[in-house]
């Protein structure tokens, strides 16, 4: 079983503000109107949630860290604290939106069926989130370099990155209409060194390693991504692959 991972706002901030940065797209898919209530869906800092307010939305945000909805309701928005594969919401919803938060919850079709079951008749579904082969460079070389040390890297993993027709299939048998589905290529800049991401991202790997053994292990990690992720002017640029889409809400 993998560890869980943690949210520091502090740490997130410092390492990972692209995320949001990079989420104008899935905004900008969403389309979203003034007066509808819409579900931020994993809402991390809140960021984009913030986005969607300042838009006219009637927003609610729910993240599974306590410490993340604390950050998202110093901002004066309505956040819970909530377990994305066990929403609890009736068909309040005109809409569902989520940016780079469903590869950290494993159980898919749970989500999906939440997710049917908070939105209106109609109601959109509208998502950006890891797809097939995001980070694999990273991924591998993580699981690699623990089961050297005799830890199943594999079982460490907690991320879940569905191609798209597996995506697709899966919105399909549960209600939803699909208008647009696509993996999309990102290789995305980081704003240091990879050891950022992997103290931000990683720690479901990191975590399986007594304390003392970790600063190695993240120094041999490091070294063995950087001849394929860092350039010769130091700038380090992670495999990302998203899988964004659009999908409405048929069925009852
Ligand atoms: C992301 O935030 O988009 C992300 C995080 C961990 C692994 C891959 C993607």
């Amino acid at each position: 079983m993998h560890s869980p991972q943690s949210w520091d706002p502090e740490r997130y901030a410092r390492n990972a503000r692209f995320v949001s940065d990079l989420g104008m797209p899935v905004v900008e898919l969403l389309a979203p109107q003034p007066g509808e209530r819409v579900l931020d869906l994993g809402c991390g800092d809140g960021v984009l949630t913030e986005k969607l307010a300042a838009l006219g939305c009637d927003v609610v945000g729910i993240d599974g860290s306590a410490a993340q909805i604390e950050a998202v309701r110093a901002r004066g928005i309505d956040a819970r604290v909530m377990d994305g594969q066990e929403l609890t919401f009736g068909p309040e919803f005109d809409a569902v939106f989520s940016n780079a938060a469903m590869h950290w919850m494993r159980r898919g079709e749970a989500v999906v069926r939440g997710v049917h079951n908070a939105l209106k008749p109609g109601g959109r579904f509208v998502a950006e989130f890891g797809g097939a082969g995001c980070v694999e460079v990273i991924r591998s070389t993580l699981i690699a370099a623990l089961d050297r040390r005799g830890v199943d890297g594999k079982a460490a993993d907690p991320w879940y990155f569905p191609t798209d027709q597996e995506y697709r299939q899966l919105l399909e048998a549960n209600g939803f209409d699909v208008s647009y589905i696509a993996l999309i290529p990102r290789p995305t800049p980081l704003p240091g060194d990879v050891g950022g991401w992997l103290e931000t991202f990683a720690e479901s790997f990191i975590s399986k390693l007594p304390r003392e053994d970790r600063p190695v292990f993240v120094d041999e990690v490091r070294e063995t991504l950087r001849p394929k992720l860092c350039n010769a002017a130091g700038q380090w640029t992670a495999d990302y692959v998203r899988l964004r889409f659009n999908a409405r809400k048929t069925a009852v």
